[in-house]
């Protein structure tokens, strides 16, 4: 397979994985369920979990990471798995729902306002502000009851210490010293005409974006069993990966359009965020974005095993255009 039929492959593995974990949609909360769903099976690039999985793979072997992952908790497989073969995607789609939920809210009236999203409309209009809110709240929930599941699999200490090790780091890489602490300078960002400085700008870079990014590769990289010095090096490398994502995000809302990046252009200066576009332009936000990607898939290169795809994958998203 090369590159593009591999991420094809590996995204429709992402994707069959989530829909095996939605909720059902019934009962007298049914519509929360549905505006839950609706956000979460619109697509978009499944980059988290796929960063997960191709973590997990430095530490061990690669088919094991993929042979398992597209079947979710249904599959007839399931007595044949390792625990890493059931503990692995539990957190895949535990991080993907997370990221969701933070879409969900960041698009809200009282946040960026956004009316589109991965091309649809976006979950509060279509379910309303209140619905969107308690669907947000509600797959932040959900993740963390998915992921707890994951201690039903687990024999040995080690195995427990895991998936403890991994729930601790979904919790503090979303929570506020991570993803929740980013989108709380961005918005107090947006109140400062001046003064928001270089070290601000990062800050929130670092958090409302690199954090998710951070906590996807070091899971999967605990589930693995790597070692502390390792997990510590990978924590590096996805801060890298984290914070030229976001400036390429950035650059995007600019130099892009609906059409191609499936939500409105010129959402930052409609809100008057500082980005690194603002600050730094677009010429030298380009070359940021670059050198931190070469620097992490140099990071990478130092893993005693290789991951090709996880290189070119790194290669790629510098050049991304959605
Ligand atoms: C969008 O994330 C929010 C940012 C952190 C920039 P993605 O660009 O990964 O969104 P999807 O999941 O592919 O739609
Ligand atoms: C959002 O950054 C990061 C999140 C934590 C959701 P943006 O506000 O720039 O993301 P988009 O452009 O709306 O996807
Ligand atoms: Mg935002
Ligand atoms: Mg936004
Ligand atoms: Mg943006």
């Amino acid at each position: 397979m090369n590159f593009k039929e591999e991420i094809r492959y590996k995204t429709e593995q992402i994707e069959a994985l989530l829909k095996d974990y939605l909720p059902v949609e019934e009962g007298y909360q049914k519509v929360v369920l549905q505006a839950m769903n609706y956000s979460i099976t619109a697509g978009g690039k499944r980059l988290r979990p796929m960063l997960m999985a191709e973590s997990a793979a430095l530490f061990t072997d690669t088919e094991e990471v993929w042979r398992f992952a597209g079947s979710g908790s249904q599959g007839t497989d399931l007595a044949e798995r390792t625990v890493l073969g059931r503990t692995l995607p539990l957190f895949m789609a535990a991080l993907e729902m997370i990221h969701n939920y933070s879409l969900v809210h960041d698009d809200l009236p009282a946040m960026d306002n956004d009316e589109y999203r991965r091309g649809m409309k976006t979950t509060h209009v279509v379910y309303g502000e209140g619905m969107a809110v308690l669907a947000g709240d509600g797959l932040l929930n959900y993740a963390f009851e998915t992921a707890a599941r994951a201690f039903d699999y687990a024999g040995t200490i080690e195995e427990y210490r895991r998936i403890a090790a991994s729930m601790q780091i979904l919790g503090r890489k979303a929570g506020i010293y991570g993803m929740i602490g980013g989108q709380c300078a961005d918005l107090e960002a947006e109140k400062m005409d001046e003064g928001v400085s270089g070290e601000m700008l990062l800050y929130i870079h670092e958090h409302k974006t690199a954090a998710l990014i951070q906590a996807a590769m070091t899971i999967g990289a605990t589930l693995a069993g790597a070692g502390h010095a390792e997990i510590e090096r990978l924590g590096k490398c996805a801060y890298n990966i984290g914070v030229a994502f976001q400036i390429q995000d950035d650059i995007l809302d600019v130099t892009s359009s609906l059409e191609v990046l499936g939500k409105a252009v010129g959402s930052d200066e409609k809100n008057h965020k500082l980005t690194y576009v603002t600050m730094h332009g677009l010429e030298k936000s380009g070359e940021q974005v670059e050198e931190l990607s070469r620097e992490a898939v140099a990071i990478l290169t130092s893993f005693p095993k290789r991951n090709a795809f996880l290189e070119e994958l790194i290669e790629q998203l510098i050049y991304r255009k959605k």
